[in-house]
């Protein structure tokens, strides 16, 4: 995911309407195919017009928001992280349904820090639901190891906080609200069917790499 300009729209891993009932075709297909298009899109415009910039990597261009010409910080700030988080989203879901829990390390590290997954997912759930107007809750690992969850607004990324993502859940309206209407809860309730734990995993080994015990 971590390519260079020209950024290019991945076609999503899975079918349009392969999490239903959990979230449904048309939501996936517009929040894929035209919001991301869109962050993508953008994107690409404000990088063009700076040809030192094409080949760094979205990280790299998250994490040196401060160096980047004046006239292009706030459309790579929101388009980048737009098109990270997104990505990080649609590629992080498998429907699985209930009884969908953490495996391997992570689970352990879950149920150390939370006492069991129940209790873990309603603090998550919790925290997305504090989320004022649009943004993100996320699972991440911080740099002393230990597992955290916070939120981002807008289209702010984690990166910039210094925290390395396992989770994240998009409660920016164009997630839910044709199928979920003003039912942001059960949306994020839903969430906890969809979530692709072996992807998470594969995340969480790759933060404990880069964290210091
Ligand atoms: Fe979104």
């Amino acid at each position: 995911m971590y390519n260079t300009y020209p950024f290019k729209l991945n076609p999503l891993p899975y079918e349009y309407d392969e999490m239903e009932p959990y979230i449904d075709k048309e939501t996936m297909f517009l929040h894929h195919d035209k919001h991301l298009k869109n962050y993508i899109d953008k994107l690409n415009l404000a990088i063009s017009k700076y040809p030192k910039l094409y080949n760094w990597p979205l990280e790299k261009l998250l994490t040196s928001i401060m160096f980047l010409p004046e006239d292009i910080k706030t459309d790579i700030k929101n388009n980048a992280g737009g098109v990270y988080n997104h990505n990080l989203y649609f590629e992080g879901l498998k429907k699985v349904g209930k009884g969908n829990i953490p495996i391997g390390k992570l689970a352990r590290k879950i149920d150390f820090q939370y006492t069991n997954f129940n209790d873990f997912y309603n603090k998550f759930k919790e925290k997305a639901l504090s989320v004022f107007g649009s943004g993100y809750a996320w699972l991440v690992l911080n740099n002393e190891c230990k597992l955290d969850i916070v939120t981002t607004k807008n289209q702010d990324t984690v990166l910039s906080l210094n925290l390395c993502p396992i989770i994240l859940i998009d409660v920016w309206e164009h997630a839910y609200y044709l199928k979920y209407n003003n039912r942001r809860e059960e949306y994020i309730e839903n969430y906890k069917n969809i979530i692709d734990w072996q992807k998470a995993e594969q995340r969480y080994e790759k933060c404990l790499k880069n964290c210091i015990k």
